[in-house]
């Protein structure tokens, strides 16, 4: 029996190795996903052997994570609960999709991962496996297992020789990406808190950044952002240099109390520095190039993605279909905008497209030949006829 482990290198994910072989007695495999998380990478592997496992895989999906993840959710616009840009929404279907198929090359029977009993990322990670592999069984240690806090893990990994780095106590719970890092936990758990200045890795706090604003342009072909000031970047070189930059100018920073699908609510802090900038950046473009219905529409389809998103429900079919949506609306939205960082801000300062539906001639103030004012005087008397005929009915007393 084989169980492939989604594994951080972390002290919880180390220790369910051996966990796993002595209480399902399986060989274990361990995967784990560069998403441009940051950490050390290196000597994972022999970590992960260290700890127990037979294996470990070490795999760069980072390019994928954009291009297949991040950014049809940033071209449906979809954000939950106003505020959260799903950096870690995302990242587990990913994650999840690879470990099934790693389980399928390796002739596993099971998968386990490391998320608790009490979050999203559960969900995420289970439903994935669930629509991609039905037989595959799921192990999910913390839902079983009676270790309680970190003191509890650290005699589990003494006990059985789990190589553990001497770090400080995690003060927060932290997930990052090249999308985003969250911080959940520790000082955040009453709303009533500030976030702690040295809580922040990642960008520098709006009031510390430069007293200059700085100019970036980027250019959109169909909805994907392909160039930054006229340099053409792939997606990973994109992300990082606007990471850069608006982690420069402390942008991103998010402070959230959202709803869990599991129940309750959570107090969280995101950083997403690039990302922020990226969604802005499209729906300036949008304003341009999308006519009013569709935009309309698409407002309402970026909720209920976002929902799904969040939900752990990437591959559903409504998902898809939803994106099919979301792909008709991006064919023209190639063109590009102007922005001004400044201290926490993304300001538009320009956009243009090929493609816009802006015409200066039907809208300008001053003089023009296209647009019959008159024409006005017919289409609000019918517009406004329902209204006229209940307010007559008001008038006769008969209306409420
Ligand atoms: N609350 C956010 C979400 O549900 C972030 C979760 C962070 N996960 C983690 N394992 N630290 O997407
Ligand atoms: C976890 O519980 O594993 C992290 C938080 C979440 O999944 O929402």
């Amino acid at each position: 029996r084989k169980c492939v482990l989604a594994y951080s290198g972390g002290l919880d994910t180390s220790i369910i190795v051996p966990w796993l072989r002595n209480n399902y007695g399986c060989e274990v495999i361990c995967f784990c996903a560069n998403l441009g998380q940051a950490d050390e990478l290196q000597g994972l592997e022999e970590k992960a052997l260290a700890s127990g496992a037979s294996k470990c895989y070490v795999e760069d999906l980072r390019a994928e994570f954009l291009t297949d993840f991040v950014f049809p959710t940033m071209q449906a616009g979809a954000i939950y609960e106003r505020e959260y840009l799903l950096g870690t929404s995302m990242a587990r279907p990913l994650i999840a999709k690879r470990l099934v198929e790693i389980a399928e090359l390796e002739g596993a029977d099971a998968v386990a991962h490391g998320a608790t009993g009490k979050g999203n990322d559960q969900v995420r990670f289970e439903l994935t496996v669930m629509a991609l592999n039905p037989h595959l069984r799921i192990i999910a240690p913390w839902r079983e297992w009676d270790i309680r806090g970190r003191k509890d893990a650290l005699d589990y990994a003494a006990e059985y020789n789990v190589p553990v780095k001497a770090t400080a106590e995690r003060i927060y719970s932290q997930d990052r990406n090249l999308w985003h890092l969250s911080n959940e936990g520790g000082p955040l758990e009453d709303p009533w808190n500030e976030p702690p200045a040295d809580m922040f890795e990642w960008t520098t706090a709006p009031e510390d950044a430069p007293d200059e604003p700085e100019y970036v342009e980027i250019y959109f072909r169909r909805g994907i952002p392909e160039r930054i000031n006229g340099v053409a970047r792939g997606p990973v070189g994109l992300l990082e240099e606007l990471n850069a930059l608006g982690a420069k100018h402390g942008i991103g920073r998010v402070d959230i109390v959202e709803n869990r699908l599991v129940g309750m609510k959570s107090r969280g802090v995101y950083e997403t520095p690039g990302g922020t900038i990226l969604y802005k950046a499209h729906a300036a473009l949008e304003q341009l190039c999308l006519d009013r219905d569709t935009l309309h529409y698409k407002q309402q389809v970026g909720l209920r993605y976002a929902e799904l998103v969040y939900n752990g429900q990437w591959f559903s079919p409504l998902r898809e279909a939803l994106d099919a949506f979301v792909q008709s609306t991006e064919k023209n939205l190639t063109g590009t905008v102007r922005l001004k960082l400044y201290k926490g801000n993304v300001i538009l300062a320009g956009r243009k497209s090929p493609y816009s539906l802006y015409r200066e001639d039907y809208v300008t103030f001053d003089e023009d030949d296209v647009y019959n004012q008159a024409d006005a005087e017919g289409f609000i008397r019918l517009f406004g006829l329902p209204l006229k005929v209940a307010a007559m009915l008001k008038v006769e007393g008969k209306g409420v």
